[in-house]
Parts: C-alpha cells; sequence; structure tokens
C-alpha cells in the first residue's frame, strides 16, 4: 500500500506547502479543510504534476461532528496513514473582554480539540505498524503569554507542550511526533485573526515554503521540536531567559492593536 499523508488546513498557507512537499516525494494525500474549491484545485495541481492519489474532505474542524466524519472518511478509505499534519489553525487579535466568545471558542475547538482528536484517531495504527509520522504546527506564540491574542497563544503552548510530550512516549515505536514553531510567516493567518498590522508582523515574515520545507524536514528526521529561522530561534531563547513581567510586556506590545 503507497505512503499517505492526511494534511489539515491544506488549502493556504503552510498547508498547501506541506501538501506539495509530500506529493513531490510521492505520498498520497488527504486533504481537509472548509474551502473546497481551493482544495480541488490543489488536488488537480498535485495528480497532474505529481501522479500522485488525492482525496479532498471539506469540513469545519470546529465543528466536533464534522471532525468524526473526517475521521470515519478517512478510515472507510483503502488506504493507510502514516504522515499526520495538524496544521489547521487561526488566530484573533484584539481585547480578550471586547473579543467575540465564538471566535475564542473556535481558536479552542480547530487548534487544540480538532488536533487531539485526529492524532488519537491515527496514531494506533502507526504504532501498530511500527511506522508513521506527527507533525504538529505549533508556534513561537506558545512560548509566553499573548496579551491581546491570549486564547491563540494559550492554544498554541497545549500544541507545544502536548506534542513534545508525545514525542517522549513514542521512543522507540518507530512512530515520531514533531511540533513545529513558526514565527510570523506570510500566510492568510494575518488577515483571518487580524494581527496584520500589529508590530509583530510589520517587524518581518517568514515564507510559508521555507517554514514548510523545514518543518517537513524535521519531522521526516523525528525531530521533537523545532523553531524556525535564526530570529525566532532567539526569540525563543530571550524568552526562556527573560524575566516574566518583560516577557509579558514585550508580547503585549508586539501584539498591540495599531490605532
Ligand atoms: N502565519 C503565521 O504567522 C503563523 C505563525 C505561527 C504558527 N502558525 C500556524 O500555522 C498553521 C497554518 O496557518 P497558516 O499560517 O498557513 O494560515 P492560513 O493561510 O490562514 O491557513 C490556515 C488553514 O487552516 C484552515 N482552517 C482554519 N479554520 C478551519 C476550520 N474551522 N476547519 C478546517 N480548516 C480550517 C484554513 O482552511 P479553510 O479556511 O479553507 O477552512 C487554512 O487552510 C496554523 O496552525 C497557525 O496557527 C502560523
Amino acid at each position: 500500500m503507497s505512503k499517505t499523508a492526511l494534511v489539515t488546513g491544506a488549502s493556504s498557507g503552510l498547508g498547501q506547502e506541506f501538501a506539495r512537499l509530500f506529493a513531490a516525494d510521492g505520498t498520497d494525500l488527504v486533504l481537509v479543510a472548509r474551502r473546497r474549491e481551493r482544495l480541488d484545485a490543489l488536488a488537480r495541481e498535485l495528480r497532474d504534476a505529481r501522479k500522485v492519489s488525492v482525496h479532498v474532505i471539506a469540513a469545519d474542524l470546529a465543528v466536533a461532528d464534522e471532525v468524526e466524519r473526517v475521521v470515519r472518511e478517512v478510515q472507510a478509505l483503502p488506504l493507510e496513514i502514516e504522515f499526520l499534519v495538524n496544521n489547521a489553525g487561526l488566530g484573533n487579535v484584539g481585547p480578550f473582554a471586547a473579543s467575540p466568545l465564538g471566535r475564542q471558542m473556535v481558536m479552542v475547538d480547530v487548534n487544540v480539540r480538532a488536533l487531539v482528536r485526529l492524532t488519537h484517531a491515527f496514531l494506533p495504527g502507526m504504532l501498530t505498524r511500527g511506522r508513521g509520522r506527527v507533525l504538529n504546527i505549533g508556534s513561537t506564540a506558545g512560548l509566553q503569554p499573548g496579551p491581546f491574542d491570549a486564547v491563540y497563544y494559550a492554544t498554541k503552548a497545549f500544541v507545544n507542550s502536548f506534542t513534545e510530550a508525545l514525542s517522549y512516549e513514542l521512543k522507540g515505536t518507530g512512530v515520531t511526533a514533531t511540533v513545529s514553531l513558526p514565527g510570523a510567516t506570510a500566510t492568510e493567518f494575518p488577515s483571518v485573526g487580524g494581527g496584520g498590522d500589529t508590530r509583530l508582523f510589520r517587524s518581518g515574515v517568514m515564507s510559508p515554503t521555507e517554514v514548510a520545507r523545514d518543518a517537513y524536514r524535521a519531522m521526516q528526521r523525528g525531530t521533537p521540536f523545532v523553531v524556525h529561522g535564526w530570529k525566532n530561534r532567539a526569540l525563543a531563547l530571550s524568552v526562556r531567559l527573560g524575566p516574566r513581567s518583560v516577557v509579558r510586556a514585550i508580547a503585549g506590545a508586539m501584539n498591540k492593536p495599531a490605532g
């Protein structure tokens, strides 16, 4: 049976890049996101250019029943998921109390709940086969509290912590878990969640191609934890060494919406 990768959030940004990297290596794909037409266009591109098999599932991962449907649909296909990339995610810049609750809950549901559910669904098969890779997209945001994007930062702290712990549990099984920590990256992310006009994004972004390539390599090697780019690695180090009060203040200043 050929190898298959399940990539969530494949309709844009990093997810699209991950799909292209898998296809270039001859890996078949299951692509998940809400925007079906984008997924269909990417599927056509990859089938034509790389001759891989691509299955599209349009689903809203903020809805628990939809996540269950994704699991059922994938399990009914004649394929085995060897690579799981939990990449779908979103942020929401603004003061917590003034931001609509629905939006905060959607972040928890997509960034955390769906990621845990899909990992729990596909890990047992990998363990039985003694082979597999989980790549979860966390963030440098998860390394510190994030005033004015508080829930997003907290969801990414969860992803970072969960995945690193999982990587330890999986030692010696032939299956690995990797958490990728991008910093500001030029995708649709700031236009979806706000933040394009924050200092964080104005102070420079990495390209999604570069970030995805680095994360993909780390996943293939089974590296537990990877921060992309020297600027982000310097930030990660300063967050570890700096006093919490300073770390909070800097994150707040970087995220505060302009105006
Ligand atoms: N860009 C950055 O600066 C940055 C930095 C650190 C970490 N990250 C993380 O990188 C990951 C990828 O984001 P990106 O930068 O590539 O942003 P993006 O271009 O906005 O892509 C986000 C993807 O997630 C999908 N998604 C969002 N809500 C969804 C839902 N309810 N159900 C299903 N899919 C959903 C979107 O698809 P649909 O809209 O079609 O559903 C889209 O494919 C995220 O986890 C993000 O937190 C990004």
